[in-house]
C-alpha cells in the first residue's frame, strides 16, 4: 500500500471550507495514527476569488471540478458540494470510474443514489465513504457498519435535524412564535438562510432515515413515498398543551422492521418528559438503535455544523488510509435485497387532534360522531374557550387509532364547517 495520499476536495462552503483547514493542519496527526503522508493538490468551488474563512491556496484551484476527477494523481476525492444530482453526482460518478476513493457529506446524493454509486466504488475497488451524511459528527453509520455488524437490527430512531429541534426547543422555552424562532435560527446559522424548507418539512431527516435503513437491515435504499410531515404547522399553543399533559414534541426520524417489511418515516412525535429522546434539546442529535443481542444502543451528539461534520468527514479520511477497504452499505450489493414495503395505513398510533371551532353548542357531538365513525377512541378530551373570539380550541388524545381511518377522520374535519381551520394531528411515540 503507497505511503502518499493526494487528496481533492470539491466544495468550499461551510463545510469544505473548515475542512481544507482540518486537513493542512492535522496532516501531522494524521501522519502519527496512519503512517500516511497526505496532501490537498486540487481543490474547486463556483467563485474562485470568494473571500473565505481559512485562507486556501489558489494555485491548486480548477474551475472545472470535473477535471479533478479526470487527474490519475489523485487518490481521495472529498465532495462537498452538496446537490442530489447534477454536479455532484457526476463528480462522484467519474471519480470512482476512475478508482478515486470518495468521502462525501452529502445524504440528498447518497440517499437518492447511493445503489448506483456503491455499485461502482464496489465494481472499481476504492471507498466510498459517508459517515458525516447522517447525524454530523455523530459515528452513527461506522457504528452500525462495523461495532454492530453481526446484530439484527430491529429499529432504528432519533432526532436527525438540528434545525427542527432547535426551533422546537426554543418554541417552549421562550413561548415565541415558529416565524420568530426560524428567523433567529437563521440569524445564529442553525437554519439554512435562504430556503430552509428541506430541514423544516422533514426532507432531510427522511434522506438520514433511508440511509440508516439500508444499513441496519442489508437492504437496497428504499425509495417510495413514505409518511413525511415536517414541524412548519406546530404552534407555540401545542407546546404549552402537551407541556400540561408531560409531553414534549418532537421530529422523529424511524425506521422499522415490521413483519419483515419497511417501515420509513418523518413526523413530529409526542414524546413523554421522562423518557431519553424526551430530554435531547437544542441543536443537538440522537439516534438510538435497537437489536440483538446488543439490545438499545443511544448516541447523541452535534448533528451539523462545520466542527462535528469535519469530525466525521476526517474519521472517513482515516479509514481509508488505514486500508479499510469495504462495502459503502457493510455488505456486497448482490447480498442487499430490493426491500418490501410495510403498508403504513395498517399502522396504529395514539394522536394528539387540535381543533380550532366556532363555540356553539352541537360542535363537539359532530365530532364525536366522525370519531366513532372511524373508530378511534378518546383518551383525553381538553376544552379551551375564548369567550372573546367565540371560538375553542378541542384538544383529543386518542387510544391507538389505525392510520387510514385517522387519515380519514382528519378528511371529515376539514369538510365541517364549524372547524375554523385545519386541525393540527401529531402522533404520540
Ligand atoms: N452545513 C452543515 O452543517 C452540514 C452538516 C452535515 C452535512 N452537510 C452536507 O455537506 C455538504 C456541503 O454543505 P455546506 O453547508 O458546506 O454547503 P455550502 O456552504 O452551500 O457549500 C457548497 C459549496 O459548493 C460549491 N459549489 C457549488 N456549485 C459548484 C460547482 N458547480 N462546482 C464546484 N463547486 C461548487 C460552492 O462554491 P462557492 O463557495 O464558490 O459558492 C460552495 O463552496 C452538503 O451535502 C450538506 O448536506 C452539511
Amino acid at each position: 500500500m503507497k505511503n502518499s495520499f493526494n487528496i481533492a476536495l470539491i466544495g468550499l462552503g461551510q463545510i469544505g471550507n473548515y475542512l481544507y483547514n482540518e486537513l493542512k493542519t492535522k496532516s501531522n496527526d494524521i501522519y502519527i495514527k496512519t503512517g500516511k503522508k497526505i496532501k490537498v493538490v486540487a481543490i474547486s468551488a463556483k467563485n474562485k476569488n470568494k473571500k473565505r474563512q481559512f485562507k486556501i491556496d489558489k494555485k491548486i484551484f480548477y474551475k472545472n471540478p470535473l477535471e479533478i476527477t479526470k487527474n490519475k494523481n489523485i487518490d481521495i476525492l472529498i465532495e462537498s458540494v452538496g446537490l442530489s444530482d447534477g454536479i455532484s453526482k457526476k463528480i462522484v460518478e467519474t471519480a470512482l470510474k476512475n478508482k478515486i476513493h470518495v468521502i462525501t457529506p452529502n445524504k440528498a446524493l447518497i440517499s437518492k443514489h447511493g445503489d448506483y454509486l456503491s455499485e461502482l466504488a464496489e465494481k472499481n475497488k476504492v471507498n466510498l465513504e459517508f459517515e458525516a451524511a447522517v447525524g454530523g459528527g455523530i459515528p452513527i453509520l461506522r457504528t452500525i457498519k462495523e461495532s454492530l455488524a453481526t446484530n439484527k437490527i430491529t429499529k432504528v430512531y432519533g432526532i436527525l435535524n438540528g434545525t427542527c429541534n432547535y426551533i422546537l426547543s426554543q418554541m417552549e422555552d421562550t413561548k415565541d412564535s415558529f416565524s420568530n424562532v426560524l428567523k433567529k435560527a437563521q440569524q445564529l446559522g442553525y437554519a439554512e438562510p435562504v430556503n430552509p424548507k428541506l430541514d423544516l418539512n422533514g426532507y432531510d431527516a427522511l434522506a438520514k432515515v433511508k440511509i440508516l435503513s439500508a444499513l441496519s437491515f442489508n437492504k437496497k435504499i428504499s425509495n417510495t413515498k413514505n409518511l413525511m410531515e415536517g414541524i412548519e404547522n406546530i404552534e407555540t399553543k401545542d407546546l404549552e398543551i402537551v407541556d400540561q399533559l408531560n409531553y414534549r414534541i418532537k421530529l422523529l426520524g424511524i425506521t422499522e422492521l415490521i413483519n419483515d417489511c419497511l417501515y420509513e418515516r418523518v413526523h413530529p412525535c409526542l414524546v413523554k418528559k421522562n423518557t431519553y429522546i424526551g430530554n435531547v434539546n437544542g441543536v443537538m442529535n440522537a439516534v438510538i438503535i435497537e437489536g440483538s443481542p446488543v439490545g438499545q444502543s443511544v448516541l447523541q451528539g452535534e448533528g451539523a455544523g462545520p466542527g462535528a461534520t469535519s469530525s466525521a468527514l476526517m474519521s472517513d479520511l482515516l479509514s481509508i488510509l488505514r486500508g479499510n477497504i469495504k462495502y459503502p452499505f457493510g455488505i456486497s450489493k448482490n447480498k442487499r435485497k430490493k426491500v418490501k414495503i410495510y403498508d403504513s395505513n395498517k399502522f396504529s398510533n395514539a394522536l394528539y387532534i387540535r381543533m380550532e371551532v366556532k363555540d356553539r353548542p352541537g360542535v363537539l357531538s359532530t365530532i364525536t360522531k366522525q370519531l366513532s365513525k372511524y373508530k378511534i377512541s378518546v383518551q383525553r378530551l381538553i376544552q379551551i374557550p375564548d369567550h372573546k373570539k367565540k371560538t375553542a380550541s378541542i384538544v383529543i388524545i386518542t387510544h391507538n387509532a389505525n392510520e387510514l381511518n385517522s387519515k380519514k377522520f382528519l378528511k371529515s374535519l376539514i369538510l365541517n364547517k364549524n372547524i375554523l381551520k385545519t386541525p393540527i394531528l401529531i402522533r404520540l411515540f
